[in-house]
């Protein structure tokens, strides 16, 4: 020991210095799979994952190396990696994500592509339900001459998407174009407003559904998950008002459950919708419906 108390450099140090195990063997340890360690690792690292790879072998940062032990144990009692790394990827862009908001969804890409692809040009497009802001900033950022309007009844949900709005369509922010409201489904946007098309990927798991007590659900928040005995509350709901609140040859796309497609066919045909079609998802099953209103 020194005067002060300090260790003197020496055998002890070099002794802690040389159980700094290496990248790979953090990874290795860690009990995970090994992408999902090194997705953890390079978050813990502030390293590109091609960084830790070819650099596996050199001892770890020891300040790294605790950050990630931590996100592998909670990773290993099943938290979803996104909330763990606060950042997951929908239609090529980074939206950070917390346990206030849903997980975007790969199939939810694919309404934001039949929105894209069906939106008229300069259309006003209304985004239920918006969470994260996955859709209608991805809307806002894919076409510049659409207008965005995305509503959440959840304030931290809608705190989220302001903050991902500001980081990726901060110019549609700022000039108008895209907006965010809080409010109950048709409560949210002004009564006198109208669309050219409605997304919405609303709550649509049954409530008594067991996988909500299951995998990545188990963190999400229950009010973006489940509606209802049936799971379809919400989709009535929206599709109930839909017609009031679309232009006359305006869009009404939903997401919904791979086994809804029927009941939601129904919903829009039972209010008076034409042209309406179910759209498969990238394994094949029906994820999206939408129809028309009635010129
Ligand atoms: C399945 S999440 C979809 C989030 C996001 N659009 C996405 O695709 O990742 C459903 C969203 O609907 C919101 N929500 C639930 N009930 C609502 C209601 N009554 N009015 C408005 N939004 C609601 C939830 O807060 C949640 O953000």
């Amino acid at each position: 020991m020194t005067a002060g108390g300090a260790p003197a450099m020496g055998a002890a140090a070099v002794t802690a210095q040389a159980a700094v195990p290496t990248w790979e063997r953090l990874v290795l340890a860690s009990g995970l799979p090994r992408l999902e360690a090194r997705v953890l690792l390079a978050h813990a690292s502030g390293r590109r994952r091609e960084w830790l790879l070819a650099h596996g072998d050199e001892p770890a940062d020891a300040r790294a190396a605790a950050a990630f032990t931590g996100l592998a144990q909670r990773r290993r009692h099943g938290e979803p990696i996104a909330y763990l790394t606060g950042v997951r990827e929908f239609f090529g862009r980074d939206f950070e994500v917390s346990p206030a908001v849903l997980i975007p969804r790969p199939e939810t890409e694919l309404l934001v592509q039949a929105t894209l692809e069906r939106a008229p040009r300069d259309a006003h497009v209304l985004d239920l339900g918006t969470g994260s802001g996955t859709i209608a900033i991805s809307l806002a950022c894919e076409r510049s001459d659409l207008r965005v309007l995305g509503t959440d009844a959840a304030p931290q949900a809608l705190a989220m998407a302001g903050r991902n709005a500001r980081r990726l369509a901060g110019d549609a922010l700022e000039s108008g174009r895209m907006r965010l409201r809080a409010g109950h489904w048709w409560q949210a946007p002004e009564t006198h407003e109208r669309f050219d098309a409605v997304v919405s990927n609303p709550p649509y798991v049954p409530t008594g559904d067991p996988h909500l007590a299951q995998g990545d659900l188990r963190f999400e928040p229950p009010q973006a998950l489940a509606a209802d005995a049936d799971g379809l509350a919400a989709l009535r709901e929206i599709v109930a008002g839909a017609g009031a609140r679309l232009q006359p040859g305006g869009w009404l796309l939903l997401e919904h459950g791979h086994d809804q497609g029927a009941a939601v066919c129904t919903l829009l045909a039972d209010a008076g919708f034409a042209a309406i079609l179910t759209l498969a998802d990238a394994a094949g099953l029906p994820r999206v419906t939408l129809g028309r209103r009635p010129e």
